[in-house]
């Protein structure tokens, strides 16, 4: 199979924001609990925090980080997990059915955080509480001293504030699912007033309105409308949330759901625009896809735990053994993400560790990286800079979700100072190897530095990583690639994953 493809120097989509790459952890199932934090396990440090947890986490070189919740954060009382650890309540959590021991709060998680080199990004509870909470939230976590909540965190050992510039106007507030779900017209009010109350703290703070759960919503995309009537002047991004999975086994129909999310992102662009343009405003709003990544595994089981009255502590929720056709469908929809970084800026993979995540522990045991840890963690290595219109000529397929799909699914990234492009490159096809000849218009003196390859071999689709065997799904140096005449030429094998790293001039 011959596919053409060409970028041009010149020919740029956008400058990325480097928040693209961006993660999303809660109190949910082991994500906190066992997960980033288990005081008893052997390499935990002085703060009770996993240090092999911390080394994946690091390596992945995450900017930003979106928590508490989640549906979690919509009956959550943030004061619950601030003071001393003993003194503080077990709460049960209405959202996923669980006892919330709050041994970690706010304090706990910003440590964590600056341990891992994250820059927080809060949501506050607009379920069950309201403006005067979250007002008092920032208070407690930016004010530097001299009020009582800025005085109360300083008595809680944290003398400088956090700053914290990004806040989520509570989660899917769509849903009614949610803890305290409303309408849209009474959402975007309260949305409206709530950013207003946030970002009098000054600072610079950005604020996150909910967009619809997911694009399936009934309310969808009119929820969108209605929310940004009422909040537009006030908020910088509203978010998306989708996830993905293969229940039916078709490879191709789960690919093109990539570009299905692709018109999710530019209907919302779209409705934007017309809010924009009606109120005569003067600001823009981008697109902060807070929320994504495949689930689907075990979700039916999951969801009998879920709705059990058991109130467990930390239960296993959620746990995926993502496999092969997982991580290419990931860097499939990173590349989505890179090629429409001028309307999204920034995007959270839901979740970080044990829950629908890229990093699996066992409680007392070992850590280690599912399939999907490694597109995430090539995008977010080499996927900074300003991403390259990448034009291709090549075979196509029709799917259920999405017509006319390329088989080649690629993106292209220059990184900052120009000296070097990253191709992102996935061979949908199950069966063929792709022929692939790209040209690089505007370059000169191009090398191959590197090609780093997962997969080759339709058959070993559903193969996972395990804590038993834990890197059956890796990348290997790819041999196939070369660069000819200033261009990139080779084969990308069938069903596969590619990252080639190019020097240029
Ligand atoms: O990430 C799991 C859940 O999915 C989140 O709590 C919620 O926001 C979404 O429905």
């Amino acid at each position: 199979m011959k596919v053409r493809a060409t970028i041009h120097r010149d020919f740029a989509l956008a400058q990325i924001d480097n928040r693209l790459y961006s993660a999303f952890i809660e109190h949910m199932g082991r994500a906190i609990y066992t997960g980033i934090y288990e005081p008893d396990h052997p390499t935990a440090n002085a703060h009770g925090f996993r240090q092999d947890v911390l080394d994946l986490v690091k390596a992945l070189d995450i900017p930003a980080i979106r928590y508490p919740g989640g549906n979690f954060v919509s009956a959550y009382k943030w004061e619950d997990g601030i003071g001393p650890q003993a003194d503080r309540p077990v709460r049960l959590d209405l959202a996923w059915r669980s006892k919330e021991t709050n041994q970690v709060g706010i304090n706990e998680f910003a440590r964590w955080a600056d341990e891992a080199g994250i820059e927080m990004m809060l949501a506050v509870n607009l379920g069950t509480r309201g403006i005067e909470d979250a007002r008092n939230f920032v208070e407690y976590c930016n004010h530097p001293s001299g009020t009582a909540w800025s005085d109360l965190r300083r008595s809680h050992g944290v003398a400088d504030p956090y700053g914290v510039k990004m806040w989520c106007l509570g989660n899917e507030m769509d849903g009614p699912w949610q803890i305290g779900h409303m309408e849209a017209k009474e959402y975007g009010r309260l949305a409206d007033e709530t950013s207003k109350a946030v970002k009098a703290f000054g600072g610079g703070i950005e604020t996150v309105v909910c967009g619809s759960s997911n694009d399936e919503m009934p309310t969808y995309p009119d929820w969108e409308r209605q929310v940004l009537e009422e909040c537009y002047e006030n908020v910088d991004y509203i978010s998306l949330h989708k996830y993905f999975g293969n229940s039916s086994r078709n490879s191709l129909n789960y690919f093109a759901k990539i570009e299905e999310t692709g018109r999710y992102i530019q209907s919302i662009a779209g409705v934007i625009d017309y809010v924009k343009a009606k109120k005569r405003a003067k600001n823009d709003v981008f697109i902060c896809f807070d929320e994504w990544n495949v689930w689907y595994h075990n979700r039916e089981e999951d969801s009998k735990n879920w709705h059990s009255w058991d109130w467990p502590e930390a239960p296993a929720l959620l746990e995926e053994d993502y496999n092969l056709e997982d991580a290419l469908f990931v860097g499939g929809l990173l590349n989505e993400f890179i090629r429409r970084s001028d309307r999204v800026k920034i995007a959270c993979i839901a979740q970080l560790v044990n829950v629908i995540a890229p990093i699996r522990t066992q409680t007392g045991g070992p850590a280690w990286a599912t399939s999907i840890y490694y597109p995430y963690q090539f995008a977010s290595l080499y996927g900074r800079g300003t991403a390259l219109n990448v034009a291709v000529d090549g075979p196509r397929y029709d799917a259920e979700v999405a017509q006319d799909v390329n088989y080649l699914d690629v993106a292209a990234v220059l990184a900052p100072g120009g000296k070097e492009i990253t191709v992102f490159a996935i061979n949908r096809h199950l069966e063929t190897e792709m022929d692939l000849n790209m040209a690089l218009h505007g370059f000169t003196n191009v090398t191959l530095i590197d090609h780093q390859v997962m997969g080759g071999d339709a058959s070993q689709a559903r193969v996972a990583n395990t804590c038993a065997q834990p890197d059956l799904v890796k990348p290997r140096k790819g041999d196939k690639l070369s660069v000819e005449d200033g261009g990139l030429t080779g084969q990308l094998p069938a069903f596969s994953y590619s990252v080639i790293r190019l020097s240029v001039g």
